[in-house]
């Protein structure tokens, strides 16, 4: 099969960090389908070599293993050419067409590596030069419009140009190992099938914890926040995950069908239970890190959330009243992403256990990638003085069950698009959902004198986290 992939921001930060080394690792394991091109377009005066060195300079920068040894690059690098374009410039697209359109490759992909402001009008660009046929299919990276009337307005240009199973809408978490095992624990096991329900389960939490602070982005992520940039997205698609029902098979609308059922059944907002069940946190400096606002391209004095928690229900048969807990931030205590299932008590104790103490599956996503049941059982004390239980643990590590050199989550989408699959992508009425969901709290906070409440680099979140999910009676999983 013979494709093309343009790679709009082929000199990016995107493109630099994840793009290239995950299709050189696809080109490395040998599924990157032979006879492609890989077309990188920018505005920079760079010719094919210039831009191949460049590459190859930044691969230097790449940990030992997934670094290219000089002949590997040899072949790889003859993959790589460079289109100069200004994408505001309209005879630039037709000078792309032509590079295309002299090859006629069975499959187009161009890859939106850019400013989202540039969506729009680079589809709009493309189509206008006749290069939105079939064989066309076109990435999108997150964010996709700011708030829900932005967003719907790029759905509207997007549907004039493109058919739906031309756009690949990138969430990147649906291409993390972990978060497939999730898929094919609830999926490929019938065991937890006849728990995942309001009889058994207490509630559930996702957490999303990044250790990092915004890094370079800060002048970016002053204008996008917590919930724009991990939970209307990444945070929702697991909550999703969790929460649908089995899908009728494996096909892409079928997943998409049961995912968007769960967004629309989220539970409403209003002013009070924003108020009370939504909490938005900046980090300040603490453990010797600066706090957000001393951030490169962050404005003195922004309001801009860098944590947030959340509880939400799924309004349903299976989950009605169990809450759902939602929680992400930066510069927290550690790099941790994980799913905690918190089943109910047994409700007759007749040994003597820990207060509180329940049956509990760890969902590990990052950077841990596996599974823990948490059981209760007899240790050899107690079985000499009364009948008492304590905690303990099945584990299972994804990494050391199956080596680490798992596909990563940008190799394995990569592939996914130039395949044509379209399974583990956001299907624009999710996405639209996703932002319907969380308008009423983005216009809240808007109007909200209160703005984010402080919380120590490298703590876990403002009190307040802690304190919502008090409230129902439980805690956070570091708190157990
Ligand atoms: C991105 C966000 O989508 O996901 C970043 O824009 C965030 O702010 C990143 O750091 C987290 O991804 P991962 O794979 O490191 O958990």
């Amino acid at each position: 099969m013979r494709f093309d992939l343009v790679l709009f921001g082929g000199t990016g930060d995107l493109a630099w960090r994840k793009l290239m080394p995950a299709l050189f690792q696809a080109f490395r394991h040998g599924t990157l389908p032979e006879g492609g091109r890989i077309i990188a377009v920018a505005r920079d005066d760079l010719g094919h070599e210039q831009y191949r060195a460049l590459i190859r300079e930044r691969f230097d920068g790449v940990e030992l293993a997934k670094r290219p040894t000089p002949d590997e690059f040899e072949r790889f690098g003859a993959l790589l050419h460079y289109l100069r374009m200004d994408l505001s410039q309209p005879p630039h697209y037709t000078r792309l067409a032509a590079l295309l359109n002299e090859r006629g490759a069975d499959t187009v992909v161009m890859y939106l590596a850019t400013a989202p402001s540039l969506f729009t009008s680079v589809c709009e660009q493309i189509a206008a030069v006749g290069l939105n046929g079939p064989q066309t299919r076109v990435v999108l990276e997150k964010p996709l419009g700011h708030d829900l009337q932005s967003h719907q307005a790029i759905n509207d240009t997007l549907r004039r140009v493109l058919r739906e199973e031309q756009v690949f809408r990138i969430d990147h978490y649906l291409g993390k190992p972990s978060v497939q095992n999730l898929f094919a624990l609830r999926f490929g096991n019938a065991l937890f099938e006849p728990l995942w329900r309001r009889e058994t389960i207490a509630n559930i939490q996702i957490t999303i914890a990044e250790a990092l602070g915004v890094e370079a982005r800060g002048a970016f992520y002053d204008q996008t926040g917590a919930l724009r940039d991990m939970v209307q997205n990444h945070a929702l698609q697991l909550l999703c995950a969790i929460g649908m029902e089995p899908p009728i098979n494996s096909s892409a609308n079928a997943i998409r069908d049961e995912k968007l059922k769960v967004l629309q059944s989220l539970k409403p907002w209003s002013p009070d239970t924003i108020g009370q069940h939504v909490v938005r946190g900046q980090y300040a400096a603490g453990h010797g890190l600066p706090g957000y606002t001393q951030e490169k391209g962050v404005a003195p004095g922004s309001a801009t959330e860098t944590f947030m928690a959340l509880r939400t229900e799924i309004g349903n048969w299976r989950w009605a009243g169990v809450p759902f807990y939602i929680r992400t931030g930066k510069r927290l205590a550690a790099r941790d992403a994980h799913i905690v299932v918190n089943f109910r008590p047994v409700p007759h104790p007749i040994f003597r256990m820990p207060s509180g103490a329940a049956n509990r599956l760890v969902i590990h996503l990052q950077p841990r990638d596996g599974l823990e049941l948490h059981l209760l059982a007899q240790g050899a004390a107690q079985q000499r003085t009364e009948p008492a239980l304590s905690p303990a643990q099945l584990n299972l590590d994804f990494d050391q069950r199956f080596g680490t050199e798992r596909v990563g989550a940008y190799e394995r989408l990569l592939l996914d698009v130039i395949a044509g699959r379209l399974n583990l992508f956001v299907r624009s009425d999710e996405q639209e959902e996703a932002w319907r969901w969380v308008e009423p709290i983005l216009q809240h906070w808007k109007n909200d004198p209160a703005g984010p409440r402080p919380y120590a680099a490298g703590s876990w979140g403002p009190s307040a986290a802690s304190a919502m999910i008090a409230r129902d009676g439980f805690c956070w999983s570091e708190e157990m």
